[in-house]
């Protein structure tokens, strides 16, 4: 049976098709992608598409694809209906509380504002320390955001941290670490038990890895 495999396209792209590369598929036409969307893969029955990483979700939850791979961070501030089957290793970055040095939100008296582009994370992470912060959603270049006095800290990835860096913020805190995963649907799970067992044997072969990840 065919298999459908979503991938998040942007930074963790590269990665992901280096990976399944060296597992053994006929992924490059989707290393020459021009404008296209939809790749067959040129050694096995797989289909593959780029999307943003909350659409892989959404398709996998779907059943469009069988299979998406997607960062640990859209995967922890989104639905949950899928399994997480692996932990691919790439794309690893961290979430962060950061502000402005010498101006932590922690030691802040009275009322804190946050700025992300990850309210859910944030609020679970604040609660967890007793903290009862304003939440404000911000959808890129989050670190603009305590630069311009808008909020006192921001919860943001941070891979290199160069941006944190080239504008003067510091890191107060890590929230977690985070990495690609490897989603499932539930019901091609069932169906095409078999066919989505080996996608997961080949890349965890080249992962050297034996262990399922689940959370
Ligand atoms: C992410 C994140 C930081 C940056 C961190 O943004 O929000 O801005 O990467 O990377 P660094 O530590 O290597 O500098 P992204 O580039 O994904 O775009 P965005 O600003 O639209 O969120």
């Amino acid at each position: 049976m065919s298999i459908a495999i979503a991938l998040t396209k942007g930074r963790l792209e590269k990665e992901t098709i280096k990976l399944l590369e060296k597992s053994g598929y006929g992924i490059e036409s989707v290393k020459n992608k021009g404008r296209q969307l939809v790749f067959q893969d040129s050694q096995k029955d797989v289909q593959y598409f780029l999307v943003k990483a909350n659409d892989c979700i959404t398709y996998v939850q779907h059943g469009v694809a069988d299979i998406g791979v997607v960062g640990k961070d859209t995967l922890l501030e989104g639905d949950k209906d899928y399994y997480e089957m692996l932990d691919l290793g790439i794309g690893k970055c961290k979430f962060i509380v950061a502000g402005l040095q010498g101006k932590s939100p922690f030691d802040k008296v009275g009322h804190v504002k946050i700025g992300t582009k990850y309210p859910n994370i944030a609020k679970k992470y604040f609660l967890a320390k007793g903290m009862d912060v304003e939440l404000i959603k911000i959808d890129g270049s989050v670190e603009l955001a305590p630069l311009l006095g808008l909020c006192d800290g921001i919860v943001d990835i941070m891979e290199t941290g160069t941006t944190l860096k080239e504008n003067g913020l510091v890191v107060f805190d890590t929230v977690c670490e985070i990495s690609a995963r490897v989603i499932v649907n539930k019901a091609s799970f069932k169906l095409k038990r078999k066919e989505i067992s080996q996608v997961l044997e080949d890349l965890k072969e080249s992962l050297g890895e034996n262990d399922v990840t689940t959370n």
